[in-house]
């Protein structure tokens, strides 16, 4: 059977809006399959995706209790009990309120003293879980994917990267002082992420609609890391501005 490619645009009006279709679209597959493997992301973008679905939660909607989480990325230097840890933005916007048991919730470990093991561990725990049913993404205005960044091999699974300039300077408002923002951190790879059945990828503001019309129009290029989802059999992209 020839599996159909699903490639969705879905234009919002709001930040709410946006956030409320991503929540349904998480709410209706923990429904379907209570033990799915979610993949999640930080930033701006997800918060009141995170916010809709801790509200639907403690509703009694739907419960966690047997699903599993990764995320895409950590900060190299980083890790619990660091405000600006990706740890702790995930325990504090979404772990805390859920029934989520610690041992299932995923989050790189960017304090690891061998990143490179590390990097390797979170790869096996992925497979050994049976693999991402679902991956939430974000999109940087360079185009990078969790921390791909431009020019990072199609075929890259979890790595320590090095963050560009750009990256920095985007992600500075999370910290107090320029040089408080990290060089390096670890992500899920490209191909780590094309291996996730289903994407849904956020994007809302001015800022993020060239990254959108380039996603729209675009050749398939490392140069712009998103690219390579117009290769996915199943991607939702929710935008506005
Ligand atoms: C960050 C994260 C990405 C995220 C992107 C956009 O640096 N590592 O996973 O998708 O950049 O972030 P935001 O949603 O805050 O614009």
């Amino acid at each position: 059977m020839i599996k159909p490619k699903i490639f969705q645009w879905i234009e919002v009006s709001s930040y709410e809006q946006m956030s409320g279709i991503a929540a349904t679209i998480f709410i209706d597959q923990l429904l379907a399959k209570p033990d799915s493997v979610l993949g999640l992301a930080t930033g701006g973008s997800p918060l009141g995706f995170y916010k809709e679905l801790v509200r639907h939660h403690q509703a009694g909607e739907f419960s966690f209790a047997r699903a599993t989480t990764f995320n895409l990325d950590e900060y190299v230097g980083k890790g619990p009990g660091d405000a600006t840890s990706y740890h702790e933005f995930m325990y504090r916007n979404l772990f805390r309120h859920i029934d989520l048991a610690e041992n299932r919730r995923h989050v790189p470990n960017g304090l690891a003293p061998d990143l490179a093991k590390e990097c390797e561990r979170y790869e096996r725990l992925i497979a050994e879980s049976g693999g991402i049913d679902l991956q939430l993404l974000g999109i940087g205005v360079n185009g990078h994917i969790g921390f791909n960044e431009p020019g990072t091999p199609f075929d890259s699974r979890t790595h320590v990267v090095e963050l560009e300039e750009a990256t920095r300077s985007s992600n500075a408002r999370f910290f107090d002082r320029k040089e408080d923002i990290p060089e390096k951190a670890i992500t899920m790879g490209v191909e780590t992420i094309m291996d996730a059945r289903k994407i849904v990828l956020l994007a809302f503001g001015d800022n993020k609609m060239e990254a959108v019309r380039r996603l729209e129009n675009c050749t398939v290029t490392e140069e712009f890391p998103a690219s390579i989802l117009r290769k996915h059999p199943h991607v939702r992209v929710i935008y506005g501005r």
